[in-house]
Formats: C-alpha cells, structure tokens, sequence
C-alpha cells in the first residue's frame, strides 16, 4: 500500500481537491486499491466539516467524488502512517516542522514541486483569491505529475 497525505491551511479548499483529484486518477488507472489517500490541515478550525462549497462546485463539475470526506487537524502520528506528505504552499512546509517526526522514508515536498515548468511554485490559497477554477487547474496537473513519479518510483 502506497500511503499519500495532502496538506493544505484549512482542510477545506486545497487539500480536499487534491485528495479527490488522486483518487480519481487512481481509480482510472485501475490502481486504486494500491493507494491509501487523505487530507489534512495546519489548523483546527474546520474539523468535521466537509469540503468549501468552492471545492465542492469544482469537483461536481467534473464528476470527482468528495463522499464522505472530512476536515481534520494533521498529526504526528501522520509520520508513521504515510509515505507522501504533499503540502500546498512553502508556509504549510514550515508549520509542518513544528510537529513533524524523525521517520525515515516519509517524503515531504510541494505539490508544485512535481510539476515541470509549473507557473506557480505554491497553490494559492482561493479561501482568499475566490479562484477555485484556478486552484482545480494547478491541482489537477500536481496530481497527475505526482503520480507519475510515484508509479515509477514504486514500480505501480
Ligand atoms: P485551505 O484554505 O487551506 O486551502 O483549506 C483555507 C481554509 C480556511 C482558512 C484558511 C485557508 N481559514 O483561515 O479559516
């Protein structure tokens, strides 16, 4: 089992759309049952709550699932359970270092990080810009470029 964790501030824009966008693609590729996939946020102040409606409105549009799909808190216990620790922005990377765990073999980085050429090197965050289109496009191709990497890498 490959174990992927997206990171984001809230839990409720970025990182939901991430874990969704993966998901879907997993299951195209009819690889889904080697793959644990979730989200998770910095913060506490959405916990329990689905998906922003800008998130959701996205998704709906393209026919991704979001069922069932909960904000919670990151943990340290993250660290054990995961391979793939993907944050959305360099801000999340640094929160992450005051709870993060000496474990070896977790991959910490960017979405961003696995696109080549990316026009952005962060997801901005649309609880802010409102750009959800935005978001879903950058998202959307982070995804595709992670899991390129890891079906290489993994030998999926
Ligand atoms: P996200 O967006 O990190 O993409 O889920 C945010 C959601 C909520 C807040 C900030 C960012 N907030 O401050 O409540």
């Amino acid at each position: 089992m490959i174990n992927v964790l997206f990171i984001c501030l809230g839990n409720i824009c970025r990182s939901p759309m991430a874990e969704a966008i993966f998901r879907q693609l997993t299951e195209e590729e009819g690889i889904a049952d080697q793959f644990h996939v979730d989200s998770a946020g910095i913060g506490d102040w959405h916990v329990g709550l689905p998906p922003h409606e800008g998130t959701r409105k996205v998704l709906d549009q393209k026919n991704i699932s979001y069922q069932g799909m909960k904000a919670r808190q990151v943990v340290k216990q993250d660290w054990e359970t995961f391979d793939y620790i993907i944050a959305m922005d360099e801000q999340n990377i640094h929160d992450l270092e005051t709870i993060r765990k000496e474990v070896e073999g977790v991959t910490v980085a960017k979405l961003m990080d696995y696109v080549e050429k990316a026009e952005e090197e962060n997801v901005p965050d649309p609880y802010f810009t409102k750009n959800f289109d935005y978001t879903y496009h950058l998202v959307s191709k982070g995804c595709s470029a992670l899991l390129s990497e890891i079906k290489q890498k993994r030998g999926v």
